[in-house]
Order: C-alpha cells, then structure tokens, then sequence
C-alpha cells in the first residue's frame, strides 16, 4: 500500500525561536523529512528567526546537528546538504527594529508566508504586531502558535484579542500537536468511514469511556513551566480534551475545518462541571536517582499535580448517563496512550451466570504501536462446555500497512504542511480553546480555594490508589497499560 506524498506549494516559513528546543527537536528534523520526501520542494526556504547573533552558517549547522540528534537515523549527507541550503538566518528583536528589515527583504513574492511562533506568548503581540508595521505579513500569510494558549480563560481571550488586532481567524493555527497524531485522525476516519460502529456510539450501548495518556518521563528541565501549569493545563485542557471531542462528537456534515470544529465546541460546552470528588490529584516519589516532583520543580511546598484521573458526563442526547473517565501524568509505568470505549454488557446471556460478565471494547492506541484492538468474546477453545473467553481483534498499523507505515509523518511535520495547504480542520478555533478553560478554570479554582494537596504517587506506577477507587466504586475498572 503506498502512501501518497503530494508536494505542497514552495513556501517562505520563519520560525520565531527557530534556535530553541522545540524548533531543534521537532520542527526542524520534521521539514527535513518532509524535504526528503519531495513534500516540500526545493523552491521553499526557512528562516530561523531568534535574539541569538548568528549568520545563515551558524543556523545551517545547527540545524545539521539537530538532525543528527533528532532526525532519521539513517539521514543520507546529502540530503543534509541539499535541505541546508534552504536554510536562512535572521537575529531579531522582537520588542524593537532590530533585524526586521533583514527578514523583509529575504521574503518573496508569490510563495505562502507562514509564521510559526515557538517563543513565550508574552512575545506573541509584539511579533504580531511588527509583522504588519514592516508590511512583511500579506492578507493570506498564516501564523502557527503554540500551546500554552493562555493560563486561564482570561488570558486566553487576551491573547486571542491581541492576535485578532493583526490577523484574521483563518490565518491563526494554534497548535495542538496531538490533533496531528496519525491514530487521532484515524479515530475520526473509523467512526465516520464505517456504517459498523456509529450506530453504537452512544449511551445506549457504551458503558463508558477512558482515556489514559500515561508518560514514563518526569518534568525534566521544564520544572519552571511545569510548576505554573501542572497536568490539569499541560494535558487535559488541550490534548486530552481533544481526544475526548473526537470520540464524543455528532458527525460533522463534512471533514471541513468550521464544521468539524463546531462540533468539537459543542462536546465542551456541554461538558458537567467536575465535581471535587470526581477528581484525584498525585505527584510523584523519588524513584532511584530520579528526584521526587517537588525536588524536579525546586520547590519543596508545591501543590501541582504531575497526575490527575477525573470522571466527567457529557449533557446530551448521545451520552447522558454515560461517564468519561481521564487520566494522565508523569512518571507512569509505561508510555502509553489509549483510548477505551468499553460497551455494556448483553441484555441477556444466554450462556447462563457461569459464562461470567463480558463486554466488548474498542480500543484506539496512540502510542506505542499505534493501532485499534477490539476485544470480541467468543468460546473457550477446547472441550468442556460452553466457557466464554474475550480475545483482542488486533489491528496494529505497522503491521497492517506494511513498511508504509514507516514514512507516517510525525504530528509536527503533518500539521506544518497542513498549514502549508491552508488547512486548519486539525487545530484549534479561538472559541474552543476558551470553551476548554472556562471549564478547566472552576476545577482548578476549586483546588486553590480549598488549597488541595495533590496525593503523592510512586514513581512506576499508574498513580495514587485513589485513582483506581474512583473507578471502583463505580464498579469498572482501570484498563490494564502495558
Ligand atoms: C506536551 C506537554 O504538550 O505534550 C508535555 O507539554 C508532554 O508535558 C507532551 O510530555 C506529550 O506529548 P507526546 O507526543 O510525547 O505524547
């Protein structure tokens, strides 16, 4: 099955912060394998943009050591070569005119513009705003920004107020780089593209759903962002509430941005109110050499939480009664992001009490081995009667397509060129990202009032006992994570 790569249009993309971590782990390495692909044509060039004093040389080799870190392993030299070449470097004040004439002067006519805006959102004005008075952004020229949009719904109408003085809804493309996850977009073309499970997909005959995203890695050196932010505004208010707009939504009329978002927007603002006791907070231990949440972050009386699992309902039609159940955080057990739709058991077993209690689950793999298990019953093999046994119906994609599935862009490098194509149906609308904090901000409000101390958690493991109590005395059950 070969998969298709069609070259977007030659493009002139400037990177703000084009020196910084994120620009050398993931946005760099990704155009470059977009170049290798033939997805970006040689035509097209990319500027770094940063305070830092560097000229075109500097970057390029930057740029060739970030490959080398973070790129195929197997790069071939001279693709390097060749993809450097469509390197430039600009060193530019954001806040006043130095380098802003520079960086005119290197854009062309005739291609797409597109700044991508990798830098504190306290910057996200100022860039906005010189980009007009230099007359270097065009009616269609496209800005990408980064999460954290915002701290709290006011700072995110603030920030969404600054960027609508320079620009127009359709050329900001917030960034929430799960959306760009191959199996996320899968999960919209299983629901939507088979007639077998949509007629299920509701309260009727799901039991619930849970959504875990555990990660095996602590706060790192990010513990200065992560101590302001936690799992609530790091994970949930974006990644995981995407995933559960996803896997709640009404179909759209068509897989166009305006009305796959507007029924994203739908989902939130019909999203309960969490409530105190539907939520458990956790910060890790100590786990060998590795130091505990409050010695990562430096601050032995922090009350962020590195985990959190809460239980919400969605106000409709299709899901009242139906509980989602959340859960994310640092220093899990394993890497591993799913998403579980467990259906309710049959009416009737005609098998008798002794076959036991079996359900159905439909099971979406992000990470590892990205995939879609579906746990089916069916008979115990062998003599003896009739025992009832649940097997996974296994779809790993990497198996399934073959060395196809190799070449799968990553998040980052899919969205890039999406924003390339003018494509903005995988981000994130203005009013859904502030639908998403004003409920996230009573929750978190909630916490400071009452100043709630996260449980702490064992490094290694799949979080505080209480996470696993607030399913259990619903009577389900975490799925076990590899
Ligand atoms: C980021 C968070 O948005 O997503 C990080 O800020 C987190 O804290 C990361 O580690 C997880 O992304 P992924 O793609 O590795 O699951």
């Amino acid at each position: 099955m070969a998969s298709r790569v069609i070259p977007v249009d030659p493009f002139d993309l400037v990177i703000f912060g084009g020196t910084g971590d994120l620009a050398r782990r993931k946005i760099l390495p990704g155009l470059f394998r977009r170049f290798c692909q033939g997805q970006m044509t040689p035509e097209s060039q990319i500027i770094g943009a940063a305070r830092a004093e560097m000229d075109d040389a500097g970057f390029r080799q930057l740029v060739a050591d970030a490959i080398t870190e973070f790129g195929p392993k197997d790069a071939n030299p001279k693709d390097i070569a060749a993809f450097l070449t469509r390197l430039g470097y600009v060193a530019i004040d954001a806040k006043g005119d130095g380098g802003w004439a520079d960086l005119k002067s290197r854009m062309r006519d005739g291609y797409v513009r597109a700044f991508y805006f990798s830098v504190a959102p306290a910057l996200f004005g100022d860039l906005a705003q010189r980009l007009h008075t230099n007359d270097i952004a065009q009616t269609d020229s496209r800005i990408v920004v980064e999460k954290p949009f915002g701290k709290d719904l006011q700072t995110a109408r603030a920030l969404n107020a600054t960027l609508s003085e320079h620009f127009r809804e359709d050329q900001i493309y917030r960034i929430d780089h799960y959306l760009g996850k191959e199996t996320v977009q899968n999960l919209m073309a299983v629901r939507f593209g088979n007639m077998l499970f949509e007629p299920l997909w509701n309260a009727q005959y799901i039991d619930h759903i849970q959504i875990t995203v555990a990660e095996t890695v602590g706060v790192g050196g990010r513990g200065g962002y992560y101590d302001t932010s936690g799992a609530m505004r790091d994970m949930v208010q974006n990644h995981l509430m995407q995933l559960l707009c996803l896997i709640a939504m009404e179909p759209p009329a068509k897989f166009d941005p305006d009305a796959v978002r507007d029924e994203k927007l739908k989902v939130i603002r019909a999203l309960d109110p969490v409530l105190p006791h539907h939520i458990v907070r956790g910060q890790y231990e100590a786990i060998g050499e590795q130091p505990d949440y409050r010695s990562a972050v430096e601050n032995p009386r922090s009350r962020t939480e590195s985990f959190i699992a809460l239980k919400t309902h969605i106000s409709n039609w299709r899901w009242a009664g139906t509980p989602f159940y959340l859960r994310t955080g640092k220093r899990m057990r394993s890497r591993t992001s799913e998403i579980a739709v467990v259906f309710k058991e049959t009416p009737h077993s005609i098998f008798g009490p002794e076959a036991g209690s079996h359900r159905n689950a439909l099971i979406i793999r992000l990470q590892p081995d990205e995939g879609i298990t579906m746990d089916v019953t069916i008979k115990e093999p062998g003599p003896g009667g009739m025992r009832l046994v649940d097997v996974p119906l296994d779809m790993t994609f990497a198996e399934a397509l073959g060395p196809d599935a190799q070449d799968v862009p990553d998040a980052y490098e899919r969205l890039i060129m999406d924003v390339i194509r003018g494509n903005q149906t995988l981000f994130m609308r203005g009013d859904e990202v502030e639908a998403a904090w004003a409920w996230t901000d009573p929750i978190i409000q909630g916490w400071e009032a009452r100043h709630d101390v996260p449980k702490t958690y064992e490094s290694g493991s799949m979080g505080p006992d209480d996470a696993l109590a607030l399913m259990h005395r619903d009577g389900r059950k975490w799925r076990d994570v590899r």
